[in-house]
């Protein structure tokens, strides 16, 4: 029996397995660049449409079959929809309802207090404005009539035909027709937002009855401390709407004693954790709430 032997099967083996992995971590290094340059590349050029709506404004209304078929033949073509809502009074449940029944399948976000209509320098509703990255190529109407037979103008598909081709579309702004925005106050901006002025009354109104020492909540959220502490946790669980507990589902029967956050407090709250969740002057933060006089007694003769 020999001694001297080439190096065996599984040595082998050993030896290429090792070289395919440093291969394949090589491959998966570049990918990843690869994977992040494109996609910084891919949202600079990428063609996108917002649409400012109404849920009750009957031009938006009348024109949204012709969105809805605009929306699918582009969105194919790698533009991307996104319908805002900025009028005061709307709310995510009605919003979802209008764009399912009115088949605009494509993503909606309620614009509280108006503030990206306006920063788009949107004043009416309908308004679609198209952009390539961060560029405006077109703001105004979709076309030129609240009819379909009369419709003799496509700025929007001109705009977005313009605009896949690598140009600038001919017509960059023509004037919308249909609803007046009514957006509303604007919510406290980021610099604003603080508790004193702006989330301490919210949380108090809706939060400490059950949040607070000796009640069924697991943690108080009285005073500042412990709504700083929780801010993040109470931005997300009241976007979620899990929190306060809906007593009903929204739209079901009427209810005296409803809690339910507003989609302006939703997104005060937002806002704030978003911001840091800042003091501003506490001494003029409202006091939390005696609750002696709230709630139903056990004992009715008290
Ligand atoms: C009717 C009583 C009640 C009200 C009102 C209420 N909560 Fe709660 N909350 C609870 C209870 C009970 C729990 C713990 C059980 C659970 O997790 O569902 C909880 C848990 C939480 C949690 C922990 C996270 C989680 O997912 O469980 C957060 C954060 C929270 N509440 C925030 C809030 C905020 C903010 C408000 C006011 C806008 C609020 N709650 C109003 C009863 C309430």
């Amino acid at each position: 029996m020999s001694t001297n032997r080439a190096p065996g099967r599984t040595e082998l083996g050993f030896l290429r397995v090792w070289a395919l992995a440093g291969v394949g971590f090589a491959t998966i290094g570049l990918g990843w660049t690869f994977v992040a340059d494109s996609k910084a590349a891919d949202a600079a050029n990428k063609v996108t449409v917002s649409v400012y709506m109404s849920t009750d404004c009957p031009v938006a209304m009348r024109t949204a079959p012709r969105l809805a078929k605009l929306e699918t033949e582009w969105e194919a073509k790698g533009v991307e929809f996104t319908a805002y809502f900025p009028n005061e009074g709307e709310t995510q449940r009605r919003v979802a309802d209008y764009m399912r029944d009115r088949k605009l399948d494509f993503p909606f976000r309620l614009d509280v207090g108006g503030s990206k209509a306006k920063s788009s320098g949107v004043e009416i509703v309908p308004t679609v404005v198209v952009r390539r990255g961060d560029e405006l190529l077109y703001r105004g109407p979709m076309d030129d009539a609240k009819v379909t037979e009369e419709v003799k103008t496509h700025y929007l598909k001109d705009a977005l035909t313009a605009a896949l081709d690598g140009k600038e579309p001919k017509i960059k702004e023509a004037e919308a027709f249909g609803c007046y925005l009514m957006a509303g106050d604007p919510i406290p901006t980021m610099e604003e937002v603080n508790y004193a002025e702006h989330t301490a009354a919210i949380i108090n109104d809706n939060c400490l009855v059950c949040h607070r020492p000796g009640e069924v909540a697991p943690f108080s959220l009285e005073g500042y401390d412990n709504a700083r502490k929780w801010s993040r946790m109470i931005a997300k669980v009241s976007s979620e709407r899990r929190m306060p507990p809906w007593l009903a589902v929204e739209g079901v029967g009427e209810f005296s004693h409803e809690m339910r956050l507003t989609e302006r407090e939703i997104a005060t709250l937002a806002q704030w954790a978003e911001a840091g969740a800042p003091s501003g002057d506490l001494s003029k933060a409202p006091k939390a709430p005696s609750f002696r006089s709230v709630g139903v007694s056990a004992n009715p003769t008290c």
